[in-house]
């Protein structure tokens, strides 16, 4: 069967993924490395630890305590090439239509590219566009963060509240936290995403409206949550300074690709901040969605992380694949998923800035391929996005991590460490390095009976304090966490996902699924809220839990 993957895109034979050749061959290969053990594949080839990385841009890539062999990468490649990765990644830079159910281009990529690249969609150059709305939040920035923006009293803004959600907040709220150091310390960032009261009340909690503002951050403009706290912030506003309107062109503004409902909501579209539906909402952080960041660590700091994501662009369009980053950790991804029955991945950082970054992946990841049809729209047969998770080290050693080590579940794990602290205090930093190294080296190698016996434990308790080791991982180490290196990190994991989701063949840049909760919650509200009783015609559960609720409220 020959398909077309987009509109444009010259088709190439993508056989079902476990028809392709690479495939029965990797499964034989998976078979037989299964009881291999890392403290042999070691003992074996005593250089893998030097062979087995790889390095671009900086980001240098240890996956030796993988469980895999040259044949292994070899196949993977192999299956990588049937995939069509190859046309794919072409087809995703060059602007083509890849997201083929909502017929759009993907191109967060050009939100990064040089003013002089060129990137065509539907005939437009749209670098030209994405440098002009660039120059644009840098103008507000620059003013805001000088003073030079006046509030409706005249008083400088001293707090920043992004409202959003999804896309619209996580990076946002990620690249903040990450970026906090090289933030301006004399403003105030807040975060109101969730529907929930009171995740409002506590973003303007203690704030002085006169000198705050609101950025409302929602592509579409529509969602229920980012709309409903954003009138919620236009009353607060409007209560504090005396109810005058004309207050809201000083203290909102907006990012959104939706001018007439930007205009509709009150806010002067000459205060939007505009980008395109070729942006994703999860892969817009550096679009004019990262407002909030820019004003926070100024325009060059946002500038630097724009080069440090094309930097990695640049690497995954054209590394060869043994030494790309990306296809590295993704291939290596999908060996674990499809292979070894692993449903989960852990992200580990050891960089207490990076305290978001799990969550920010979380959307990143199992909102892109969290697919059950092919791009076909075939039921698939093979599973597909593992559930990601994480928290910052060492935190997570004292929490979770003796599932790691001695549970029954494989658990994949990338540990990301900074080789300079930001904040060097006596030996806190080698402390903090030496636990990333000791927690990779206990999970490959474990700890066999003998040793536990040589250590004169009793052998009632030798069972116990076993580690079978064997448990895989990926160590990037890089030198510090300045903005071009989050850029690098977060780039990484997009085109990571996009290999994941193109050897699934999957639509990676839709979301359908978050469709029906949402429209089911706009038919139960006016249940919720009717003085009436409401006549209730869902199953019996939801009927009962409703009428539980309203009885409860009332
Ligand atoms: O969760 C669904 C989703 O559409 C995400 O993809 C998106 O990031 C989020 O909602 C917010 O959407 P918007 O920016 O349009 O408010």
């Amino acid at each position: 069967m020959s398909t077309t993957v987009a509109e444009g895109t010259p088709s190439q034979e993508i056989k079902p993924l476990t028809e392709r050749k690479a495939w029965a061959t990797l499964t034989a290969h998976a078979e037989a490395m299964r009881n291999v053990h890392l403290r042999t594949l070691f003992a074996d080839d005593p250089a893998r630890g030097e062979r087995f990385t790889a390095e671009a841009a900086g980001l240098f890539l240890d996956y030796s305590k993988n469980r895999i062999t040259a044949e292994t990468l070899q196949l993977l490649f192999e299956l990588a090439a049937e995939s069509g990765l190859a046309e794919r990644i072409a087809a995703m830079f060059r602007g083509d239509k890849i997201n083929m159910t909502e017929k759009r281009a993907v191109l967060h990529t050009a939100l990064r590219a040089p003013n002089d690249a060129t990137i065509f969609v539907d005939g437009n150059n749209v670098v030209p566009d994405v440098h002009q709305v660039l120059d644009k939040m840098t103008a507000f920035a620059n003013r805001v963060r000088s003073g030079d923006w006046k509030g409706h009293t005249g008083k400088p803004i001293r707090n920043v509240i992004n409202i959003g959600i999804g896309g619209s907040d996580l990076g946002p709220v990620m690249a903040y936290e990450a970026l906090r150091h090289y933030s301006d310390r004399s403003m105030t960032f807040r975060f109101d995403s969730n529907v929930d009261s009171t995740d409002f009340a506590e973003s303007v909690q203690g704030l002085n409206a006169e000198e705050t503002l609101f950025i409302v951050s929602s592509k579409t403009f529509t969602t229920l949550e980012t709309m409903t706290n954003a009138n919620t912030a236009r009353a607060w506003m409007l209560k504090e300074l005396g109810g005058d309107e004309s207050a809201i062109a000083k203290h909102f503004v907006a990012v959104s690709t939706n001018a007439v409902e930007v205009s509709k909501f009150g806010i002067d579209t000459a205060n939007m901040f505009g980008f395109w539906d070729w942006v994703g909402g999860r892969y817009s952080m550096d679009s004019a969605i990262g407002l909030s960041t820019m004003i926070a660590v100024g325009p060059e700091n946002f500038r630097a992380m724009l080069a440090g994501f094309h930097e990695i662009d640049e690497h995954f369009r054209t590394a060869p694949f043994e030494k790309n980053l990306p296809v590295l950790l993704g291939l290596l991804t999908v060996w674990y998923i499809n292979l070894f029955g692993a449903n989960t991945v852990a992200i580990l950082p050891y960089e207490q800035y990076l305290k978001r970054f799990p969550a920010y992946l979380q959307q990143l990841t199992m909102e892109s391929n969290g697919k059950h049809v092919t791009l076909e729209g075939a039921r698939v047969n093979y599973e597909t996005c593992p559930i990601y998770w994480g928290e910052p080290g060492t935190n997570g050693q004292h929490s979770f991590y003796q599932l790691i080590h001695q549970g029954t579940r494989l658990i994949p794990c990338d540990f990301i460490a900074f080789a300079k602290t930001l904040n060097p205090l006596g030996s806190h930093h080698d402390i903090l390095l030496a636990n990333v190294f000791a927690q990779a080296e206990a999970l490959a190698f474990g700890k066999t009976a003998d040793q536990v016996r040589a250590e004169g434990t009793p052998e009632w308790l030798v069972p116990h304090r076993v580690f079978e080791g064997n448990r895989p991982s990926n160590v990037i180490l890089t030198d510090k966490l300045t903005p071009e290196v989050l850029g690098k990190l977060v780039a990484l994991y997009e085109h990571s996902v996009f290999v994941q989701g193109t050897v699934w063949r999957v639509n990676s840049f839709d979301q359908w699924g978050v469709e029906l909760g949402k429209a089911l919650a706009q038919r139960i509200i006016p249940e919720l809220e009717s003085t009436a009783e409401p006549k209730l015609t869902h199953d019996s559960s939801t009927n009962n839990l409703i009428r539980r609720y309203r009885k409860t409220k009332a």
